[in-house]
């Protein structure tokens, strides 16, 4: 953190007080591919995360410079803020311009002055703090510019959840620049301070990414803002309640896996899912007018009807009635101490995400081989939406080397990729460091 408040310095040459916030990423447990159906998720905050450094400015500007893409950006705020109007304010979405000098004003370099870019023409990260900008200003919130640098250590494009982690800690940068009073904490505070609950955060943050492209669910978010040290959450993604159980991390550790195949969370495969989702539910609605969401939808009710649904949907369903089945059983597994029967219910999900909802790839099935083939793994899985990205094991934790050796020796050789491995401990969520 320290050398994140210096290089802030360092770029916009500033030596007023600097505030910090923090928001981590995510490695889901199980519980894949429900959240949107109102299902149940059980992930836990990483010990990884994107920080934001920042100092206001009375410009209604955001001017970022991105240590992990090496890129400056800025982008003017957006107008629906209701305050006293002493915020000059473009369309939303509206131009950026790079900037480059001491003082964070933007400098207008040839052949772009005051040259409106459109959005579609942002650089993919910017989107992030833009969106986020236009639903808290939708949402009422008088915000204020400011000159920032942001870095994390939360791989992108992993299934690690980089995104929401950087929408949140956007929105925690945005709200304490409009309130600079408020002090350091835990977000849920901060956002109080602005009259909005945690929950109500975590669906702003879910709807700007919905507005840069992905039409996802609750679960990254939600985690990334509630998540507890020492915890794992089981969260209704219907009613956002939540409960918080502890990890026994004296017999098992949490491992994750990076596959090293990057996934590029666009519209494309996920959203086309998500559709097939609600085509399911919608089919089956006609069976029991009662049902909303595939949430909705028990394992008995799927298995008299589902000869009645397309085979893709079929399996997609099937993949979701009993995902959601998996949670809850895992859950009491896991209160129980049963933990291998929660490494079985691991492996259980990530066969049903690799047949029937075929979001799995070569590389990722041969990591949970791999693991599943050291003594002492109780389970593993794809964690987040799949299409590369991470694995995540339940192991015990004399088999963490083993199961290290065996992924080092194995993996590179067989997918050609080189793997990255850790042992994740389970973090707090997003917070106002200073
Ligand atoms: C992504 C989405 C989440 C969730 C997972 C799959 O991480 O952002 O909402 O749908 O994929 O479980």
């Amino acid at each position: 953190m320290a050398d994140l408040v210096a290089r802030f310095r360092d770029v916009f040459g500033d030596s007023g007080p600097v505030r910090v916030v923090r928001a981590p990423g995510r490695v889901n447990l199980i519980g894949e591919h429900t959240d949107y159906s109102g299902g149940f998720v059980m992930p836990m905050a990483l010990d990884r995360a994107v920080r934001i450094a920042l100092v206001p400015h009375d410009e209604p500007v955001v001017a970022i410079r991105s240590v992990q893409f090496d890129e400056r950006a800025e982008f003017r705020l957006p107008s629906y803020g209701k305050g006293d109007g002493s915020i000059l304010c473009e369309a939303p979405g509206g131009p950026f311009r790079p900037f480059d000098n001491a003082q964070g004003r933007p400098e207008v370099l040839e052949g772009r002055q005051n040259t409106p870019v459109p959005f579609s023409d942002a650089p993919h990260w910017l989107r992030y703090p833009m969106k986020v900008a236009e639903v808290l200003a939708e949402e009422g919130i008088v915000l204020r510019g400011f000159r920032a640098v942001v870095d994390g250590d939360v791989p992108v494009g992993s299934g690690l959840s980089s995104s929401a982690a950087y929408e949140v800690a956007s929105a925690l940068a945005l709200l304490v620049a409009a309130r600079p009073d408020v002090p350091a904490g835990l977000a849920a505070a901060l956002a109080e301070a602005h009259g909005l609950s945690a929950e109500r955060l975590a669906e702003l943050c879910q709807e700007a990414e919905h507005r840069v492209g992905v039409r996802c669910g609750i679960m990254d978010q939600f985690v990334s803002l509630h998540g507890r040290a020492g915890h794992a959450l089981v969260l209704d993604c219907r009613d956002l309640s939540f409960e918080a159980v502890p990890l026994p991390a004296r017999e098992a550790k949490v491992v994750v896996t990076d596959s090293g195949v990057k996934r590029r969370l666009s519209s494309g495969a996920y959203n086309e899912r998500r559709r097939q989702c609600e085509e399911g539910a919608e089919r089956l609605r006609e069976f029991d007018p009662a049902i909303r969401e595939l949430r909705d939808v028990s394992l008995a009710l799927f298995e008299a009807r589902a000869d009645r649904l397309p085979e893709i949907i079929r399996r997609r369903c099937r993949h979701v009635v009993t995902e959601n089945a998996r949670v809850l059983e895992s859950a009491e597994a896991l209160k129980a101490g049963d933990l291998a029967r929660f490494g079985e219910l691991m492996n259980a999900s990530h066969d049903s995400l690799r047949d029937d909802y075929e979001v799995s790839g070569p590389e990722l099935d041969l990591l949970v081989e791999i693991a599943r083939g050291v003594g002492g793994v109780m389970g593993s899985r794809l964690t987040g939406a799949g299409f590369g990205g991470c694995t995540v094991t339940l192991a015990r934790p004399e088999a963490v080397e083993p199961l290290r050796a065996a992924v080092l020796e194995h993996y590179p050789r067989r997918a050609g990729l080189e793997p990255r491995i850790w042992v994740s401990e389970a973090a707090a969520g997003a917070a106002v460091e200073v």
